[in-house]
């Protein structure tokens, strides 16, 4: 098998790319190691930046979202038994969020590319990548039962904190920073409406509450829990009784409806750079995780995959590699943004163990001053909308 590029991983960053790249007219091969059913269900983020999503829409492949995403113009802190809107789009001249799942991103683009007959295997094993310091790297893999070699100009490792890329790369190349939080959150989607027209994000002595959304009918919340938290130990009664106390105010109230779906994240930050090895390039959560406390992720992963078509048809179109040169140093501009931004909302809004008194002090004083001075509000807005120019 030949393709320009071989992309590794159909999570959002390497289906995006691939359909980034099939409008320029450059040929590419995703390969996916679990099944499309697992990757289309895979419940995980669902706050765009605009940039984002009219990166989408400007690119075919925004039809369902402009349709069935909610575009929210503020986000709520709740602290000291009150909550405080953030104006998100009167801060930062009228720009927005989207609220619109992941899940059903990864599913456009899967139907996009299938409906268009491009090459999209799911259920590969055995992926490895080789040559990568040559003109020809390659991708090893197994599929339907025979090995095969797909030989590319370029490899995408697309394939998450977990994938093969970046362990390809040999020792003493990357640079790795890293930060683990001494919690994580228990999430669940439930079929009920959602109690607030604007996401809620609620700090508590009991510990963080986030209420969020899917859909007019489908609520996403999550609680602060343990990093290790054992879902057998929280019946649906624990978690709404726990959703009640920290999301909790007078006069409102929380509406309850059949849990469909929980799970436990861990919480960490990382950073390898750089985001290139040889004729490797990595992508999204491959090169960098942070803490959902800021919904950054998924929008990071864009960001990085709208640079690289960007300088994959720069190189091809004009044989210069001046943009992929730059690739790893523009994206990680962002990716350290995001990074500040992420842990700064994880350290406000979290209850640590190891706090004292002074520490619960200084994290409500900064709320206060989030919730009341119009330069911090606009800070927060900025970063949380996502910054144009980093
Ligand atoms: P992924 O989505 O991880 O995609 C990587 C793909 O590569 C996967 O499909 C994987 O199966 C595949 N793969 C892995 N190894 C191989 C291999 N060897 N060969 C072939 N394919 C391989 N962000 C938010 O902003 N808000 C949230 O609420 C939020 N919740 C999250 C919950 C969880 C449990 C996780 C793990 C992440 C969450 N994130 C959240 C982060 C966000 O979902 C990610 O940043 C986003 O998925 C990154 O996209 P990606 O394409 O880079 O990586
Ligand atoms: C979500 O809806 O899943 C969500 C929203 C905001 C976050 C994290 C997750 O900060």
């Amino acid at each position: 098998m030949r393709a320009q590029v071989g992309i590794v991983g159909a999570g959002p960053a390497g289906l995006t790319l691939a359909h980034l790249l099939h409008r320029e007219g450059i040929e590419s091969v995703v390969l996916e190691d679990r099944g499309r059913e697992h990757v289309e269900q895979r419940l995980r983020a669902g706050v765009l930046e605009q940039a984002i999503a009219d990166l989408l829409v400007d690119a075919g492949a925004g039809e369902r979202l402009r349709r069935e995403g909610i575009v929210h113009h503020g986000i709520e802190l709740q602290f000291d038994s009150e909550r405080h809107r953030i104006p998100l789009s009167d801060l930062t001249g009228g720009r927005a969020i989207v609220v619109y799942g992941q899940t059903e991103i990864v599913k456009d683009l899967i139907r996009l590319r299938v409906d268009a007959d491009l090459p999209l295997l799911f259920d590969v094993s055995d992926v490895s990548v080789h040559d990568l310091e040559s003109e020809r790297p390659s991708i090893r893999f197994s599929h339907d039962g025979g090995e095969q070699i797909l030989e590319c100009d370029v490899v995408a490792g697309c394939d998450g904190y977990h994938g093969v890329c970046r362990p390809s790369i040999p020792a003493g190349v990357l640079s790795e920073f890293s930060r683990e939080y001494p919690f994580g959150w228990l999430g669940i989607l439930a079929a009920v409406p959602p109690s607030n027209d604007e996401l809620v994000y609620s700090h508590h002595e009991r510990g963080f509450a986030l209420l969020s959304l899917r859909s007019p009918e489908l609520s996403r919340l999550y609680v602060q829990c343990r990093p290790d938290e054992d879902l057998a130990e929280w019946p649906d009664a624990r978690i709404w009784e726990e959703l009640q106390l920290r999301l909790g105010l007078e006069g409102w109230t929380l509406a309850e409806g059949p849990i469909l779906e929980k799970g436990v994240t861990g919480m960490r930050s990382y950073v390898a750079e750089p985001m290139r090895f040889g004729r490797l390039f990595l992508a999204g959560d491959a090169a960098h995780i942070v803490p959902p406390t800021g919904a950054k992720g998924l929008n990071l992963a864009l960001h990085d995959v709208r640079l690289l078509a960007e300088a994959l048809t720069s190189w091809y179109r004009s044989d210069s590699s001046e943009l992929l040169d730059g690739y790893s140093d523009a994206c990680l501009r962002r990716v350290w943004r995001a990074e500040h931004f992420s842990w700064w909302m994880t350290s406000l809004l979290h209850r640590f163990d190891s706090a004292d008194d002074f520490d619960l002090k200084l994290q409500l004083s900064q709320l206060r001053y989030v919730t009341s001075s119009i330069a911090a509000a606009t800070s927060l807005a900025e970063n949380y909308v996502g910054i144009e120019r980093v």
